[in-house]
């Protein structure tokens, strides 16, 4: 896809990853709608961009809400006549404890923001791309979604949950026009994994403080560049990009299974 021109409404982008692409999008001279609950990470990226030389709103948008995705479906149609592209990036993780001992209500938070939103926008966004004639749905899983993260089971459990709903869309491509991915990074320098620390004190901050001075991050700019690259690539469908430092690779399923169509009879009937 030529992103000059189009439009991109990305979840999550008043900060790391999301405004990193918003910011990289908006380069290559695309609309970017800035939807976030954080109002002033949203006020900011969409200054920044506008700094640059580029376009772009905000809206408050929780996501886990039919009104927040309706109002940034709104904002897309009122600034820009609708959109192309949709950036499913907005996260959260359970943080500490760690499940089974944090409270429920945080671990089926982290459910709600992370996977149903997911399923939820892009299930609002699919008859829009449709009309439209075709789009690029991307979302930002994790390697997480790939592999067991023991750190954090349920947010493990909702990446892999994005994963396979991405890999599971490959028919929308011939049936719609319409191609649906995900990056899938490593650990990433933003404050997801960096504020933490500040609910933090004494010895215990320090040590983590310590661990984390030590742990290879990636630049934010880094997974926008896999975002790009996947938005821009037409071939591109279904893909699970991995990202770590230095590297962007697409990371195939474990095995192959014979069945590629949407439609579960018509495979059966083959
Ligand atoms: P971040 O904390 O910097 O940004 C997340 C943004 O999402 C924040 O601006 C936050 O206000 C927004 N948000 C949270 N709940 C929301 C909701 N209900 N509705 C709308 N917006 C909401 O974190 P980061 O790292 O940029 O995370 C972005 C995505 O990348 C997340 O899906 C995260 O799981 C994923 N990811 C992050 C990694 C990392 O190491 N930082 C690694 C792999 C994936």
């Amino acid at each position: 896809m030529d992103i000059d021109g189009k439009t991109a409404i990305i979840t999550g982008a008043g900060s790391g990853i999301g405004r990193a692409t918003a910011l990289r999008l908006a380069r290559e001279g695309a609309n970017i709608v800035v939807a976030d609950v954080n109002d002033a990470g949203a006020a900011e990226t969409v200054q920044q961009i506008e700094a640059a030389g580029g376009r772009a709103t905000a809206v408050h948008a929780d996501v886990t809400q039919s009104a927040g995705i309706d109002a940034m479906f709104a904002a897309a149609q009122q600034h820009y006549g609708g959109f192309d592209i949709l950036h499913n990036n907005a996260g959260i993780t359970t943080g500490q404890p760690r499940w089974p001992d944090c409270a429920e209500e945080r671990w089926r938070r982290t459910i709600e923001v992370d996977l149903m939103a997911v399923i939820e926008t892009t299930r609002r966004a699919i008859p829009l791309l449709r009309a439209r004639g075709g789009g690029v749905i991307i979302s930002t899983a994790s390697l997480a979604g790939l592999f067991g993260f023991q750190a954090d089971p349920v947010y493990t459990a909702a990446k892999h949950g994005v994963v396979g709903m991405t890999r599971s869309l490959v028919y929308l491509k011939d049936e719609a026009n319409i191609r649906v991915n995900c990056v899938c990074p490593g650990v990433v320098r933003t404050p997801l994994v960096t504020s933490g620390i500040e609910s933090l004190a004494g010895a215990e901050r320090e040590e983590a403080e310590r661990r984390l001075g030590q742990m290879p991050m990636i630049d934010p700019a880094e997974v926008a560049e896999g975002v790009f690259e996947l938005i821009r690539d037409d071939g591109a469908t279904g893909v699970a990009l991995g990202v770590t430092i230095g590297q962007r690779r697409v990371v195939p399923p474990p095995i192959s299974l014979p069945v590629t169509s949407g439609d579960p009879q018509a495979a059966a009937q083959r």
